[in-house]
């Protein structure tokens, strides 16, 4: 895969192994706690379940943020004005845009995404909807600063991040990945962010170990893709999904737990778990509206306005790019 400039954003080997990945997998096998960075989980198997996630009853943050879209739509329009470029980062296959765009009355419309056929579909889609809208896709890697379209370069941005897609960071990355932002949008922009509440931890864990095991076979899928691309052995019946609430890191965090002690390769490497020993996969930040607000001006950006669905469970925050002034 490529972007418009020719920049190869997917670097394999001869055999066509994904260099970071495989970098990631063994590095991350080797450590005391095992852990693999979340971004693996969605390959193409990986995105389509979490398609499936997001219409499972227990998990609730898809619903509550469509929610908020739908029925505030005159308080965007108001606080966002028209006239704007909408960015979106990581645009996948959202259906939440629309809802966004339809109130705001945007002059553009900037989906990013890593993956080029994720942007196509979701570019045409969208120019579909909105025939007059003018819709610039980039292939790009939203962890790092981007080149904006020169079209665009005159009309004040709106970014858009929604899904708590924030939370899959721990703090010193989300901080980075909001500077970053505050650069590719410039002064005088917006960001609109989705942040998930903290809440029962019971619903926490129940929204991520769902009865039907759709969040279980989700994750391990990663382990099905480490044998399938890595060569790997690991016994995927032998692990188990696990999901569990972390009140002082505020997050829920998914596990692969080692049922037995098991042995196991890839990449011609060999690893060992103990029974009860884990592979740490995903963490999924929650928080509430001084620590998100800590979050954003940390990373440059001050809050403005924010929503929160009719239960109270998910919360969608604008935020200015913040001017810098000195301070005591
Ligand atoms: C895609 C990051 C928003 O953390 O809630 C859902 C991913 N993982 N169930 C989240 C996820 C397990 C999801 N995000």
């Amino acid at each position: 895969m490529s972007n418009s400039k020719g920049l190869k954003l997917v670097d394999r080997d001869d055999d066509g192994v994904d260099r970071a990945f495989r970098e990631d997998v063994l590095k991350g096998l080797s450590q005391q706690q095992k852990a693999v960075p979340a971004r693996w989980l969605y390959d193409d198997a990986g995105s389509q379940l979490f398609e499936d996630i997001t219409q499972i009853p227990e998990y609730y943050p898809t619903r509550a943020e469509t929610e908020i879209l739908t029925d505030r739509g005159a308080e965007f329009a108001e606080a966002i004005g028209s006239g704007r470029a909408v960015v979106e980062f990581g645009s996948g296959s959202s259906v939440k845009t629309p809802l966004l765009l339809q109130c705001i009355d945007p002059a553009a419309y900037v989906p990013l995404d890593i993956s080029g056929d994720f942007l196509r579909a979701s570019a045409a889609e969208l120019s579909a909807k909105f025939p007059g809208l003018p819709v610039f896709p980039v292939e790009a890697d939203f962890m790092r600063r981007v080149e904006l379209p020169g079209d665009v370069e005159d009309m004040p941005k709106l970014g858009f991040f929604p899904g708590s897609t924030i939370g899959n960071m721990v703090p010193s990355t989300a901080v980075d990945l909001l500077r970053t932002m505050r650069q590719t949008l410039g002064a005088g922009s917006q960001l609109l962010i989705g942040m998930d509440l903290i809440k029962d931890p019971d619903i926490l864990e129940a929204a991520y170990d769902d009865a039907a095991g759709v969040t279980a076979e989700f994750n391990l899928n990663l382990v099905r893709r480490i044998n399938r691309e890595l060569e790997g052995n690991i016994p995927v019946e032998q692990l188990r999904h696990v999901a569990r609430w972390d009140d002082d890191y505020a997050r829920v965090e998914m596990h692969l737990e080692a049922q037995d002690s098991v042995t196991f390769a890839v990449a011609g490497r060999d690893y060992e778990m103990k029974a009860g020993e884990t592979i740490h996969t995903e963490n999924s930040h929650k928080f509430d509206r001084r620590s998100s607000n800590t979050l954003l001006l940390a990373g440059g950006w001050t809050p403005v306005m924010r929503w929160t669905d009719s239960k109270g469970r998910f919360s969608l925050i604008l935020a200015e790019a913040s001017i810098a002034r000195s301070a005591p």
